[in-house]
């Protein structure tokens, strides 16, 4: 029977996993401590795609330890309706124990209940049944089943003598839970059951990078140092290197370099280019462009589609839409401006631009260094400055306009 990580972390996958050699050591020696008695929670927040799902999971498929137990889940496919998501946090953990590749069964409570007869555990079928119990009643215990829910792992660990580190993946959609009136403060709970634990070890991932830096790192938050903040950011050139010649079989030094200034690193970016690459045969500095071109700007191109998610699902995020695209627009022209400038250009006060920048900010569209505003990623700028303002393809462009794209991409690429 394959095992439930290799379910969801495929060979195909594990074939070109590359580098996160800190991130990886971060966690070994962290489970080292876990095991004398210290260690710490651990967060990775990074931009969309830059692989920390991936770090997680690679992780999880080394981890050879059997005083640990490690249980992955995706918070983007659990509910947060605070009572499902008390049935399937636990039910995510009973996934992992009876190392079952079916998620279906562990997110119902109807299938649960009938699965508990195979767990041997009390701790499980108390805590199953509770949820049925309370399931039942014509207004559930909202609070009374997450508390239920995190105290779960601690209970099963003691019982199972066991230590379980969870990874939990998405983690800042914990607070949606918090639109429901009887809970307001899933983070407070959650932190108050967390400092009873001492068998529990987590370790969250997200995107929301703004949102995950409050949880954990501003003094107003519950749950405040109670992590440890790493970042996973884009590769470095070795890195990039690395993957770009795993996909093309390339050693090519301008071919690697091309690569990496395209993508600036991002290993998602230079997997979509080196496979474009691959299908369009043409292993060569043009060809890098080109690919770029196409993914970013063919309807259907992976890059397009991932910078399409990425701005829909963060300008629906903010108020004041009209003129944050207006903002946008200016930098995606040219960024690294200071206020003034983009004041001017927008035509409104001071204020009112800085307001509108930390909403940018919030969303992790634009940073700010040195007093000047740019985007965080500059794959987005490209993107904004075409398929935004309408250049796009439906199918592959003819010889003169993709010539025209690689010319662009150049200039603004040059750097
Ligand atoms: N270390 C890596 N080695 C090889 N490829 C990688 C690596 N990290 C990321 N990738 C590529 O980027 C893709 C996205 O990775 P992953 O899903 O782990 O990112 P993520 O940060 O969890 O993204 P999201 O924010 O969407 O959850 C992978 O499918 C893979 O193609
Ligand atoms: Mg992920």
């Amino acid at each position: 029977m394959r095992s439930i990580i290799e379910s969801i972390y495929p060979e195909k996958e594990r074939k070109l996993f590359t580098d996160r050699e800190i991130e990886l050591a971060l966690l070994d020696r962290n489970t080292q401590r876990i095991l004398e008695g210290s260690g710490e929670n651990i967060c990775f927040i990074g931009l969309r795609r830059v692989g920390k799902s991936l770090t997680l999971k690679h992780y999880i498929f080394r981890l050879d330890n059997d005083q640990v137990f490690a249980v992955y889940m995706d918070f983007e496919r659990l509910d947060t309706t605070p009572e499902f998501f008390a049935v399937q946090y636990a039910g995510q953990i009973l996934r992992w124990f009876m190392n079952d590749e079916n998620l279906a069964p562990y997110l119902d409570i109807s299938t649960l209940v009938k699965k508990t007869a195979d767990f041997k555990s009390k701790v499980a079928s108390d805590t199953i049944y509770a949820f049925f119990d309370e399931l039942n009643k014509a207004r559930p215990n909202q609070r009374l089943m997450l508390e239920l829910a995190f105290d779960f792992p601690e209970k099963f660990a003691k019982e199972q003598n066991i230590n379980i580190m969870l990874f939990l993946d998405e983690f800042q959609r914990l607070k949606e839970i918090d639109n429901f009136p009887q809970i307001r403060d899933v983070l407070g709970l959650f932190r108050s059951v967390l400092q009873t634990q001492s068998k529990t070890h987590y370790v969250v991932a997200g995107s929301a990078i703004r949102m995950l830096e409050r949880i954990f790192q501003e003094s107003d938050s519950p749950l405040f140092a109670q992590f440890k903040v790493e970042r996973v950011s884009f590769f470095e050139k070795k890195a990039s290197f690395e993957l770009a010649s795993k996909i093309t079989n390339s050693q090519n030094p301008g071919v690697m370099e091309m690569i990496y200034k395209l993508s600036s690193g991002h290993p998602y970016y230079i997997y979509s280019i080196c496979q474009r690459m691959n299908e369009i045969g043409e292993i060569n500095i043009n060809g890098a462009r080109k690919a770029f071109a196409l993914e970013a700007l063919l309807r259907n191109g992976s890059i397009n589609l991932m910078c399409k998610y990425v701005f829909e699902s963060s300008m629906g995020r903010v108020r004041g839409e009209a003129l944050l695209k207006t903002i946008i627009r200016v930098l995606a022209k040219e960024d690294g401006k200071k206020i003034s400038e983009i004041s001017k250009a927008i035509r409104r006060k001071e204020g009112t631009t800085r307001n509108m920048l930390e909403r940018l900010c919030d969303i992790d569209l634009i940073v700010k260094e040195d007093k000047l505003y740019y985007f965080r990623d500059p794959v987005l700028r490209y993107w904004i400055m075409n398929v935004y303002e309408g250049v796009e393809f439906d199918a592959l462009p003819g010889k003169k306009v993709l010539e025209d794209m690689v010319r662009d991409i150049e200039e603004i690429f040059q750097k």
